[in-house]
């Protein structure tokens, strides 16, 4: 399909298209004809190299021959099923899942997207305690949906919404590269917790009933909270009788270098996560994981949440398969692998280039925040915005991040089959935008002065 067609339908039937909203303009983007590996191909036959996984669901690498094998013979026989009554993928898909989460989680129920799952983990912890109130990360983000996930989107800007859900609120990120309160870790003894708590306990409507939070929180910027902030966090949470759960989309499944992005802290034991994401291998299918005491009492108490796509033998068999792959082609390997690959190259962009203020993240979910400063750390998102063009024009699509409204983060996530090739030109493509930038930064501060 030509451009000219395409930009007629946007106008026709699609909104938003207003160029400056949220998802608008996209007609001005590649328009996706096909993908494999870790490449996608556009309607005029430029290929890309994907460094964002899709949406984050093509981790596994696009059209992973494994996923496309099981959804064939899947839709052959079942496709969909009433989540009213078992199926076997559904089956199959609960005792895989169940044999790979770290003890004591253990029990999972199906739903379609992250949000879902999300919304289901909060409805759960509540129905588990008692209690009501649940908070997050002040750059955390958990959803999209216009009610409770939006809500615990801090992130994202809640005054975007016409309503908020009550009990719902923020507490501090652990950001040390920006630290909300101007302290230094690890001398600061994590103030940022203690603070936030004492604030959260006078904010508290109701009895308390959860935390949520990402182990690195993606959207605001590839943020991970330094050592022993989550074990610190567990324990404030059991004197208040909360419950600690992680929203693993971003992180789960192989894509930090571990199964799950909590195993990176020693002694954290999360009463519920939530997977989704590349855990379809591309179909939308997400998880609520928790312990058979948890899930009981809820249970007790009235709990239950499903969709009806929930439990779809397609998704099942989908999701499945991406947890074969995830262990058999030893993915947490993989994107270790990539890690260090890619934190050499940018190391040695960071020494030659001041634009580069930080470098953070794991596995193949990494973050290169750019500064016209380093010493002020001035978000440099006018930069960051031609890197992102000129990285584009030369074939090498990834997202911009950002806390506070700044989108001064390159958010690098490579699939996890991503080739050292395929690496090595990423990268290359990367240092060369951000040589021109700098050049052209220098040039104009030179002209002003
Ligand atoms: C950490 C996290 N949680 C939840 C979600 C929501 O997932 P979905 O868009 O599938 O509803 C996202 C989406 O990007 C996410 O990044």
């Amino acid at each position: 399909m030509d451009r000219t067609r395409a930009r007629e339908i946007v106008d026709t039937w699609m909104f938003p298209t207003e160029k400056k909203s949220y998802m608008g303009g996209l007609e001005d983007r590649p328009i996706l004809a096909s993908s494999i590996g870790s490449t996608v191909v556009d309607t005029d036959g430029k290929e890309y190299l994907d460094f964002q996984s899709g949406q984050m669901g093509a981790a596994l690498g696009h059209q992973h021959p494994r996923i496309v094998k099981a959804i064939t013979e899947t839709m052959k026989k079942l496709l969909h099923a009433s989540n009213a009554m078992l199926n076997v993928p559904r089956l199959k898909l609960h005792e895989r899942l169940g044999k790979l989460l770290p003890r004591p989680l253990q029990k999972s129920l199906f739903l379609v997207s992250g949000s879902d799952a999300i919304e289901a983990a909060a409805d759960l912890a509540r129905k588990a305690t008692g209690g009501l109130d649940v908070i997050g990360l002040h750059v955390g983000l958990h959803g999209s949906t216009s009610y409770l996930t939006r809500s615990l989107s801090f992130a994202w800007k809640r005054s975007k919404h016409s309503l908020v859900a009550p009990a719902t609120s923020a507490i501090l990120a652990p950001h040390c590269y920006r630290c909300p309160l101007g302290l230094t870790y690890p001398k600061c003894e994590i103030q940022c917790l203690k603070t936030s708590l004492e604030l959260a306990d006078a904010n508290f409507t109701s009895t308390p009933a959860a935390f949520i939070g990402e182990p690195i929180l993606s959207a605001g910027g590839v943020i991970v909270p330094p050592p022993s902030y989550y074990r610190a966090l567990q324990a404030e949470l059991k004197r208040r009788n909360m419950l600690m759960i992680f929203d693993e989309s971003q992180t789960g499944l192989g894509k930090t270098g571990k199964m799950f992005g909590f195993q990176h802290e020693e002694g954290v034991t999360p009463d519920i996560i939530t997977i989704s994401k590349h855990f379809g291998g591309g179909l939308p299918i997400s998880a609520v994981c928790t312990t058979s005491e948890i899930a009981e009492r809820a249970v007790r108490n009235g709990y239950f949440a499903t969709r009806s796509h929930a439990t779809d033998p397609l998704l099942c068999a989908a999701g499945e398969e991406s947890l074969n792959i995830v262990v058999e082609e030893d993915m947490p390997a993989r994107a270790a692998r990539i890690e260090a690959r890619v934190r050499k190259a940018l190391a040695e962009m960071a020494g030659e280039f001041e634009l580069i203020g930080d470098v953070r993240g794991r596995g193949v979910l990494l973050g290169v925040e750019f500064v016209t400063d380093r010493q002020k750390k001035t978000a440099a998102n006018a930069e960051v915005q031609q890197i992102a063009t000129y990285c584009l024009d030369k074939g090498l699509i990834f997202q911009l991040r950002g806390t506070q409204g700044d989108l001064n983060v390159v958010r690098l996530v490579p699939p996890m089959v991503t080739t050292d090739a395929e690496i090595e030109r990423a990268m290359s493509i990367l240092r060369d935008a951000v040589q021109i930038v700098s050049r052209n930064a220098r040039g104009a501060s030179q002209a002003a002065e």
